[in-house]
């Protein structure tokens, strides 16, 4: 059983990539149009994220660390599991129009830095049911961190995200980004 799985996972995959360029036996061209991709269009999305870890509801939690954690400044191994608010504003209490689900490792031995991998859920207005995902390294003390937009529901979408602290308690590490 164990043996014939994978393959017969690996049988119901149907692979159809989209690229640009030659048109070769397997491949053919298609028209821009057939996508809907004559015009872009730019859009700019702008949120705050409420990562709370501590209290009695967290949104984060720390899910593995390495004997070698306790003893760094950074903490160097943590893995934390989030399932953080989007609001439209820094207030806890703004109206919410998503929500930031992922993972964040801190793998900087050095300045605290995490590799972010999420997804931006949204909940509300015409984005209501698309996603975003958002890879990459952030530096939490930098002002502005810049990280990749991959893909999500937003087919064909390219981008970046902007990740400014707008508040960070050192005590609870709670802390509030603003995502543009
Ligand atoms: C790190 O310290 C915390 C709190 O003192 C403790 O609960 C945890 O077990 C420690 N983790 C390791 C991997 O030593
Ligand atoms: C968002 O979409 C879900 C699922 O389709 C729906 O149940 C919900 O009412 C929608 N919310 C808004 C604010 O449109």
């Amino acid at each position: 059983m164990s043996n014939t799985l994978p393959s017969t996972i690996f049988a119901a995959l149907k692979f159809s990539l989209l690229l640009t360029g030659e048109s070769h036996d397997f491949t053919k061209r298609i028209p821009r149009k057939s996508l809907g991709l004559e015009k872009e269009k730019l859009s700019h999305i702008h949120f705050y994220l409420h990562d709370i870890v501590s209290g009695r509801n967290p949104t984060s939690v720390l899910v593995a660390s390495a004997p070698k954690t306790n003893t760094s400044a950074a903490p160097f191994g943590e893995i934390l599991v989030m399932d953080d608010a989007l609001n439209v504003g820094p207030e806890p209490s703004s109206e919410q129009v998503g929500r930031a689900q992922g993972i964040y490792a801190i793998d900087s031995l050095g300045e605290p830095a995490l590799l972010m991998a999420f997804s931006c859920v949204f909940t509300e207005g015409k984005y209501n049911g698309s996603t975003i995902s958002i890879l990459g390294r952030n530096a939490v003390f930098s002002d502005v961190r810049e990280m990749p937009v991959d893909d999500g529901v937003f087919r064909f979408a390219r981008g970046y995200a902007e990740a400014r602290t707008h508040a960070f308690d050192l005590n609870s590490g709670n802390a509030i980004l603003y995502i543009c």
